[in-house]
């Protein structure tokens, strides 16, 4: 193997992708599958997950190394029953990618949905990266498995998006917990990070960012005036950050979130 692959490979090794039936993560399992892992799709849509391990088959040129699992990652059992069959499907689990998540709703503070709240704080901190985590971790503990854990957080998670609150919240914890969990478990060789995506469009915000016609909306044109880069992001554009974070290339590096966005953070005036 080259100097490349040997560091930045993933050949051998198998990941889970939650959220794998989406716009980003399934753009991130085709990643995986060009640097040579075995892709496990998880996802709560059937009809996505089909279409997304068609096009990743096609892209790597071998169906076998890309299976899929339909789950609900809210609800504990099933990821339990997901785990098992994910172990069964190619003998060994390597990778989670932790990525089911996504935003309900936008609107002022004082007009919250608690139940809204309640479902968007569940959706993108316990399924989208503590309930997996929890039963993946204990698995390669008891298997003395040196996995490596990517979360995915977001802007919101550095500095609240207006209008989103739960979403913010989440996010915020996303990172906060990746240093938790790097910190609990690196002493099990397990590493965890995270990474935070700028603005993609993606069907869960497309309507926030995009007028119909495609042109951006005001809060569309807010980003990209704050977006040194320029644009939009572009799926593809997460490939190389999770590779790097999931291969021996970072086998220093837990417990970080590596921003994704076009310099968006670091704006000013
Ligand atoms: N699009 C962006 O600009 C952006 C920016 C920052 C962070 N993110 C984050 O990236 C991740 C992927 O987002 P995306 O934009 O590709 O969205 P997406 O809606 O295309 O993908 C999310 C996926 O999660 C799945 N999912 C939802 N609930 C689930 C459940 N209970 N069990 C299992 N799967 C479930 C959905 O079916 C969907 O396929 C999310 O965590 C999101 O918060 C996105």
């Amino acid at each position: 193997m080259s100097y490349l692959e040997t560091k930045y490979g993933l050949k051998g090794k198998t990941a889970i992708i939650t959220g794998g039936g989406g716009t980003l993560c399934s753009a991130i399992a085709e990643g995986f599958a060009a640097a040579g892992a075995n892709i496990i799709l998880w996802d709560i849509n059937a009809a996505n997950l089909k279409a997304k391990s068609e096009i990743i088959a096609k892209s790597c040129g071998d169906a076998k190394r890309v299976a899929t699992v339909e789950v609900n990652l809210m609800d504990e059992n099933s990821i339990v029953g997901a785990l098992e069959k994910s172990v069964k499907i190619f003998g060994q689990v390597d990778i989670l990618l932790n990525g089911a998540g996504g935003n309900r709703g936008k609107g002022p503070l004082v007009d919250v949905k608690a139940e809204d709240f309640d479902f968007v704080l569940k959706l993108n901190l316990l399924a989208g990266c503590i309930l997996p985590t929890k039963h993946i971790a204990k698995y390669w503990i008891d298997n003395k498995i040196k996995g490596r854990i990517i979360n995915i957080a977001s802007m919101a998670g550095f500095n609240p998006l207006s209008g989103i609150w739960a979403y913010s919240s989440a996010k915020a914890a996303v990172m906060n917990q990746t240093m938790g969990h790097a910190k609990e478990l690196a002493p099990y060789g397990i590493r965890v990070n995270a990474i935070a995506p700028g603005f993609f469009i993606a069907d869960q915000n497309r309507k926030l960012l995009l007028n119909d016609d495609n042109t951006p909306t005001q809060r569309g044109q807010d980003v990209l005036a704050r977006t040194p880069m320029g644009g939009f992001g572009l799926p593809e554009y997460l490939t190389g950050a999770t590779i790097f974070l999931a291969s021996d290339a970072s086998e220093f590096v837990t417990g970080v979130t590596l921003p994704i966005d076009g310099g968006y953070l670091c704006n000013n005036i």
